[in-house]
């Protein structure tokens, strides 16, 4: 029997299959964290087209994108002055500089599903394609999910060596402290040309420019070879295995002094709090560890020991030559990576709750200043949570199969399934920054009817103010009718 391991949510790219164990070399099924199946319901009855930044978007049965979402589009935290993504952003990009790599921080958020999904080799039924977890403005356009929509077009350009980009991102999702339906990113990448060394191998090349790094001495496990047969497969063909070696490298060695500067501000800032203990800390421990992602090969996402456990950071690996043929640079070859900024800044300043990042509450904001030095997140006081449950019927049948990206069936029709996130949507538009969290806290099937049941406890609580009960009420009264219309759910 092949042993399950379930994999962290936020990194939704991942193959769903089995592979070989790098240590015991038994196989493995790589597992959703939550069930995948793709549900039917939108939040809006209108058939009026939407518009955006002057173009208009015909909805159809793909479109599930709430006003909630759209309102966040003009906000752009990755480049408000003094705003901490965007000062996270200018600490990672300053590693990365000008003129080998140049910097993009303004690319629409509204991709097609070719920039998004297709350009980047995913399947037809990859599951990050399905309405429960990306924001479809219609069939063929979506509010992009990752930074890595724009790869294809950037390498395309071709205007140089390397690139950030830094980016609002989408993604239907639960909701707690550490997840947010949008969310920043930044890109990197690097290519060599083949054309413009001896022989065309730019091996020599790759290495001659990770010399040119800054050297760190950081411990870092690294136990696997950079490329492995199964595993984490050479692009046989395309790249010589001392070219994706030197390329591995250099990636690494970019990345490691990028964590290497992140976590030597965050212990300085701790240790100006007066925390103490960070002076003594153990040093940093770093770790790569085989991944997959359906643009790269070999992959990896490099993982950071932070108070006790062990943190994904970013993913990375060498880019796949499809893709920089489709880009018309088929001669280019290099790595890509992709972090997310509010992990690394919550991390940098002790942010405990992400939704403080959209507030515009002076506390927070005047708390982070350009070109000062790096202070932690002084909390200021906490206003009451107000907790409510939920219990009701389920409508359709939840299936635990991935969800496809074909068929689904529109608004209206009387068999839905539900899925979680569709709960999550009526939350968040309802209460929209007042939920805090939202948790399963009850599941089960009626032994004669079959029918099932669920019971879910919401956590209200504002930023900003003391929620009176009343209001609590209000909002809650508001998710159950919601629930009710829309997902066709019975509440018990
Ligand atoms: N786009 C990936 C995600 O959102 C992250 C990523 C992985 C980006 C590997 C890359 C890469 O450019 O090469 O999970």
């Amino acid at each position: 029997m092949a042993a399950i391991i379930e994999i962290p949510w936020w990194n939704s790219y991942r193959r769903l299959s089995t592979v070989l164990c790098s240590e015991c070399r038994r196989p493995y099924t790589l597992k959703r964290m939550r069930p995948r199946p793709y549900s039917t319901a939108t939040t809006s009855a209108t058939k009026e087209p939407l518009t955006l930044n002057g173009k208009t978007y015909e909805r159809d049965d793909w479109t599930n994108v709430p006003e909630s979402i759209l309102s966040a589009l003009p906000r752009k935290l990755h480049v408000q002055p003094s705003h901490p993504i965007s000062l996270t952003r200018k600490l990672i990009t300053s590693h990365f500089p000008k003129p080998t790599y140049a910097h993009h921080s303004t690319f629409s958020p509204i991709a097609t599903t070719h920039q998004n999904f297709d350009s980047l080799d995913f399947p037809p039924d990859h599951p990050g394609r399905s309405k429960t977890d990306t924001y479809y403005l219609n069939a063929d356009t979506v509010l992009r999910t990752h930074t890595s929509a724009h790869q294809v077009d950037t390498f395309r350009a071709n205007e140089s060596e390397g690139y950030t980009i830094s980016a609002d991102v989408y993604r239907r999702d639960a909701i707690d402290r550490s997840h947010y339906p949008v969310f920043h990113q930044m890109e990197g990448a690097r290519l060599w040309d083949r054309t413009k060394v001896p022989g065309g191998n730019i091996a020599k090349a790759v290495w001659a420019d990770l010399e040119t790094l800054p050297k760190h001495n950081l411990i870092v496990e690294d136990p696997n070879p950079p490329t492995h047969p199964e595993r984490n497969p050479l692009q046989e063909g395309h790249h010589s295995q001392e070219e994706a070696e030197a390329i591995a490298a250099h990636l690494k060695r970019s990345l490691e002094s990028v964590v290497v500067t992140i976590f030597a501000r965050a212990k300085e800032a701790a240790i100006a709090a007066g925390d103490e203990a960070a002076k003594t800390e153990a040093p940093l421990r770093v770790r790569w560890i085989e991944a997959y992602f359906p643009f790269t090969s070999p992959s990896w996402e490099m993982e950071v020991f932070w108070q006790g456990d062990w943190l994904e950071i970013l993913g990375c690996g060498v880019v796949k030559q499809s893709l920089l043929e489709r880009a018309e640079v088929p001669q280019k070859l290099g790595w890509a990576f992709g972090i997310g900024l509010e992990r690394i800044a919550m991390l940098l300043y002790s942010i405990p709750d992400i939704r403080l990042f959209w507030s515009n509450d002076q506390r927070f904001l005047s708390q982070f200043k350009e070109g000062e030095p790096m202070r932690r997140f002084v909390p200021f006081s906490k206003y009451p949570e107000c907790y409510k449950d939920v219990s009701f019927w389920v409508a359709g049948s939840t299936s635990s199969a991935a969800g496809g990206a074909a068929g689904g069936t529109g608004p209206g029709n009387a068999q839905r399934e539900f899925h979680e996130n569709d709960f999550m949507e009526v939350v968040r538009e309802v209460a929209g920054d007042t939920a805090e969290h939202v948790r399963l806290v009850d599941e089960f099937t009626h032994p004669v009817s079959g029918r099932k049941s669920r019971c879910y406890r919401v956590t209200y609580r504002s930023l900003e103010k003391t929620l009176r009960s009343a209001e609590a009420n209000e909002l809650h009264k508001k998710v159950e009718d919601i629930l009710t219309e829309r997902l066709g759910v019975e509440i018990r």
